[in-house]
């Protein structure tokens, strides 16, 4: 991995748009997320979006969750190519995950390309375990995807030891 970088991880907001949009379009290709289907993700039910963000002010990663009242899933998660290795994806789900803890999630899950080494590396780092495989998850590639979980046993947290 190369040195690490300062970055902030901050809650994203709607003037993220444009540098998010530029980002999906290149770490995704066909499967990028329209700008819109970002924006409707940002202000979605449930949702926590982070950033990470430069000293300078620039955006070079993003990541999100869904939580339904009982789990919480994974969306997404990216760094812009130039700045990855460099624990900034790492950083922006431990603080997803400490917010899953907060709302007292019970599980964690996620969907990865099973040919997406570095992402299940992360994953796996994090205490992530393989769940299933779905065939032909991700279209028009055709390609199957894991199905990760993180169990989040209540209380064990700091919330329930303050009680
Ligand atoms: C997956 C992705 C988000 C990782 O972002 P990143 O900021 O580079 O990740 P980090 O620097 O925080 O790395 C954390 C861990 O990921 C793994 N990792 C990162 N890059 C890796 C690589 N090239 N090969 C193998 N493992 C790698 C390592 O386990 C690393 O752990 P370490 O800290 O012990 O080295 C990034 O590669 C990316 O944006 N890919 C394209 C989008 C994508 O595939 N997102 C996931 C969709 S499910």
């Amino acid at each position: 991995m190369s040195a690490s970088v300062d970055v902030l991880v901050r809650p994203l907001v709607a003037a993220d748009l444009s540098a998010l949009d530029r980002m999906e379009r290149t770490l995704f290709g066909v499967s990028a997320w329209s700008r819109q289907m970002l924006a409707d993700e940002l202000v979605g039910p449930g949702r926590t979006y982070v950033g990470a963000e430069l000293p300078g002010g620039s955006l070079v990663g993003y990541a999100g969750m869904w939580f339904d009242g009982r789990d919480v899933q994974i969306m997404t998660v990216a760094t812009d190519p130039g700045y990855q290795g460099r624990g900034i994806a790492r950083r922006m789900l431990v603080t997803l995950l400490d917010r899953a803890r907060e709302l007292r999630a019970e599980s964690v899950l996620l969907e990865v390309r099973v040919d997406n080494a570095p992402a299940i590396h992360l994953y796996e780092s994090l205490g992530f375990t393989q769940l299933g495989r779905r065939r032909g998850y991700y279209q028009p590639e055709n390609v199957d995807a894991w199905t990760m979980q993180l169990l989040l046993p209540r209380g064990t947290g700091a919330q329930e030891e303050e009680r």
